[in-house]
């Protein structure tokens, strides 16, 4: 089985970008942990990062993964074409939120990307991409 992880702009720069919202493991520590624990789990994963939708768009479109883990970081309040691309993806994609979307603007309580999710894990910090993993494998 394979998973494709997708983040989107500014998550780059997690560990240093709003430590105080974001906390303070980096992406390369993330994609790594995913990936430490997709082995255990019996998958492999790929992970993509972009601040660009084309680049995740394309991600989607290419990848032979089963199911993907996305966080489209703001591209979820207003990314129309990553909705599409989402709800063409073949698989289930499980949505991921660092911070808790509702807690906070509220133009961020707004996600286009909810309704052509398998699920949403919101607000658990970066435990979310590991629960979503373990998700993505409970449902193969
Ligand atoms: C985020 C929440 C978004 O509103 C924000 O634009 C992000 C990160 C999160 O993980 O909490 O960049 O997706």
């Amino acid at each position: 089985m394979k998973v494709l992880v997708l983040n989107g702009p500014s998550l780059g720069r997690l560990g240093t970008r709003q430590p105080e919202i974001y906390g303070r493991t980096t992406l390369a520590e993330l994609e790594e942990m995913l990936r430490a624990r997709g082995k255990e789990l019996g998958c492999e994963v790929e992970c993509v990062q972009s601040d660009d939708a084309a680049d995740l768009i394309a991600a989607l479109s290419k990848t032979d993964a089963d199911a993907a883990i996305i966080n489209p970081a703001a591209l979820t309040h207003y990314s129309y074409e990553l909705r599409d691309a989402v709800a063409a993806f073949a698989g289930p994609v499980y949505e991921v939120h660092i911070s808790n979307i509702y807690a906070r603007e509220p133009y961020r309580r707004h996600s286009l990307i909810s309704p052509v999710a398998r699920g949403s894990i919101i607000g658990l910090g970066i435990t979310g991409y590991l629960l979503a993993l373990e998700a993505a494998v409970e449902a193969r």
